[in-house]
């Protein structure tokens, strides 16, 4: 695992997007795993004004998203389909047969999970998988307990989560307390992950995924097993990590990350 911390949220999440712009441009038929939440919104801004300033070229690439709750039509302002529309696909040159959620409204829900699995599959696998956190350490929507070779299933969603994450919805008893996942097992396939995590809130649950035992009530500290794992965090969330010098130390120095260290100004987005 690397782990590399910016500054602040932008600067954070530009790396991240300039790490998934450089796999596109190196594969253009890549598969990329993605995420959703708040901490991606930027992420994904700054996609889009890669493509439309520098014609970032999504046309051969095919996503796969790491869940959906269960029920939402993808009309839906709180499906995950809607949020992936609204902040990436329509604003790229995605072709959308090409862009993959697990399917909610699946009337054999592990019949459908079990297709997405397959279909992961059939891409080749997916190469580069972002992530979020929870925070009760989540990835994806693989809630404490979830085994740590669990595949796609669906999910009961935590207490603690569905205080968080209702507040996006109008009514927070629209939000559905079930949910379709990739499996923490699903996650670990990938070539590379890029976990990405900002804001004071996160620090105590990033420090115990990243430098605390594995254990799968911390879904996220089963990235340790992950060969290929970034994980990018700005200061607020890097502040409760033992390791911090160490990993200043490396980011200022090791020659692989040469080209990211001087990224240049970040592009004022409007939101
Ligand atoms: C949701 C998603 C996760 C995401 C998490 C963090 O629960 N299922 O994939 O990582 O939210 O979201 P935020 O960035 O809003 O903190």
């Amino acid at each position: 695992m690397e782990l590399v911390i910016q500054s602040d949220a932008e600067r954070a999440a530009w790396l991240v997007a300039s790490l998934m712009a450089k796999a596109l441009r190196r594969k253009p038929q890549l598969v990329l795993g993605l995420a959703t939440g708040r901490t991606m919104e930027q992420v994904y801004s700054y996609l889009v004004h890669m493509h439309r300033k520098e014609g970032l070229d999504f046309s051969l690439c095919r996503t796969f998203n790491l869940d959906e709750y269960i029920g939402l039509p993808p009309e839906h302002p709180g499906s995950y389909r809607y949020y992936m529309n609204r902040h990436l696909f329509t604003h790229i040159n995605i072709d959308r047969r090409n862009t993959y959620l697990p399917d909610g409204l699946a009337g054999d829900l592990p019949a459908a999970c079990c297709r997405y699995e397959e279909t992961i599959r059939e891409t080749g696998g997916i190469d580069l998988q972002l992530l979020g956190i929870g925070a009760d350490g989540h990835i994806g929507f693989n809630e404490p307990l979830s085994a740590l070779r669990s595949r796609t299933r669906a999910v009961m969603l935590d207490p603690s989560t569905i205080a968080v994450n209702s507040t996006l919805f109008n009514q927070s008893s629209e939000m559905p307390n079930r949910a379709l996942t990739m499996g923490v097992g699903t996650i670990l396939d990938a070539r590379a992950v890029l976990l990405l995590v900002t804001g004071k809130a996160k620090a105590d649950i990033l420090a115990k995924a990243v430098e605390g035992p594995v254990t799968s009530m911390i879904s996220a500290s089963a990235l340790q097993f992950h060969p290929a794992c970034q994980v990018i965090a700005d200061e607020a969330a890097a502040e409760r990590l033992l390791g911090q010098d160490h990993y200043r130390r490396a980011f200022a120095h090791d020659p692989d990350w040469q080209e990211f260290r001087n990224l240049g100004p970040i592009p004022k987005i409007a939101s």
